[in-house]
């Protein structure tokens, strides 16, 4: 039986399908996000380059569509993301490299402040930082993204003390809010999550109000399913620290010109979706399980991995998979 509290989420992007939005006339996207979840988060309206487009400019336009949304259907709403390297406005990105790191935390520090005081009271859960370790196959191995994240990489002398101060300014903006990490290829105990689990020791060690830390769980049939996920979420668990899946998928690789993936691929995947609920529901701290996209007409996955498809739990009529019902069943 899942505790009741425990959030059942979906990334929506508002700005495609929800700032049209009557609730006496749903779209049918509209209408089973209604039904099927109790928690969202936007999957690009609260990145820096929806939110931030220049030095002095804000706009919460669709974020706030997201947000309404939820409102009006009792769904809470899960924030992404403050601090990454990815969807960063041009003005950021040229800026890079040029900063002091004052001057990137004083841009850090007014952004922070300006986005989650704006959503104050709203979000449950923020992704303060996402992706900011690099994996074991990239240059130099796992390490912080000193390099390509343009705040890190101006703090590369104290990169904690800048997560810490990040932290920071969040907590103040918004107390209610539990404070994430959040990263792929976190699920398991690897190098990378035994990264995360010093950096998560050094950031309380020096009093930051981190919160929690989340499992993205994108996952490929291309690789194996790592089953030290639960063990994974205890040790976070253990440090006091909430845990969550936040964006999990499971992409098929599909044969050229096939749609539809072989039934013993239908299995495995859903096999993975439910050994992820199933982690997350053995561990009392795991407050969220977010799945990255409901339906596979929206997903991000055909445009990044070529090859790869069929990975949410609808097919795009909003049909429900074997997936979906095993999810259902474990709720
Ligand atoms: C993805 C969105 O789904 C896409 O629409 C967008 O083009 C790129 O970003 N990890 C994350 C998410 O933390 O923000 C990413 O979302 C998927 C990978």
């Amino acid at each position: 039986q899942a505790p009741v509290d425990l959030a059942i989420g979906t990334a929506a992007w508002g700005e495609q399908m929800l700032t049209d939005y009557d609730p006496a006339a749903p779209t049918e996207f509209q209408d089973v996000l209604s039904r099927q979840f109790s928690s969202v988060t936007p999957e690009n309206d609260m990145k820096w380059d929806a939110v931030h487009p220049a030095p002095d400019v804000y706009d919460f336009a669709s974020a706030d569509a997201v947000v309404a949304f939820a409102k009006a259907n009792h769904q809470k709403v899960r924030g992404h993301t403050l601090l990454w390297h990815s969807q960063n406005p041009a003005w950021v990105t040229e800026a890079s490299g040029t900063w002091t790191c004052d001057q990137a935390k004083d841009v850090l520090e007014d952004h922070i402040r300006t986005v989650v005081g704006h959503f104050k009271g709203e979000i449950y859960e923020w992704d303060v930082a996402n992706e900011i370790f690099k994996d074991t196959w990239d240059a130099g191995g796992v390490s912080l993204r000193t390099d390509r994240n343009p705040f890190l990489k101006a703090c590369a002398d104290d990169p904690v003390g800048l997560l810490a101060d990040a932290f920071t300014w969040a907590h103040e903006a918004d107390p209610d809010a539990v404070l994430f990490l959040n990263d792929y290829n976190a699920e398991g105990i690897n190098e990378k999550t035994d990264a995360y689990y010093d950096l998560a020791q050094q950031l309380l060690d020096r009093g930051a109000p981190l919160g929690g830390f989340g499992a993205q769980a994108h996952l490929s049939l291309l690789y194996g399913f790592d089953a030290s996920l639960q063990a994974n979420l205890e040790r976070f668990a253990a440090l006091g620290l909430k845990v969550a899946i936040t964006e999990a998928d499971v992409r098929i690789p599909l044969l050229d010109g096939e749609t539809e993936p072989t039934a013993e691929q239908v299995a495995t995947q859903t096999e993975r979706y439910q050994a992820l609920l199933q982690a997350c529901l053995n561990v009392t701290a795991c407050s969220s399980f977010t799945v990255w996209g409901f339906s596979d007409a929206h997903s991000w996955v055909p445009d990044v991995f070529p090859g790869e498809g069929w990975a949410t739990i609808s097919d795009e009529d909003y049909t429900p998979k074997p997936a979906f019902d095993a999810l259902l069943t474990s709720l």
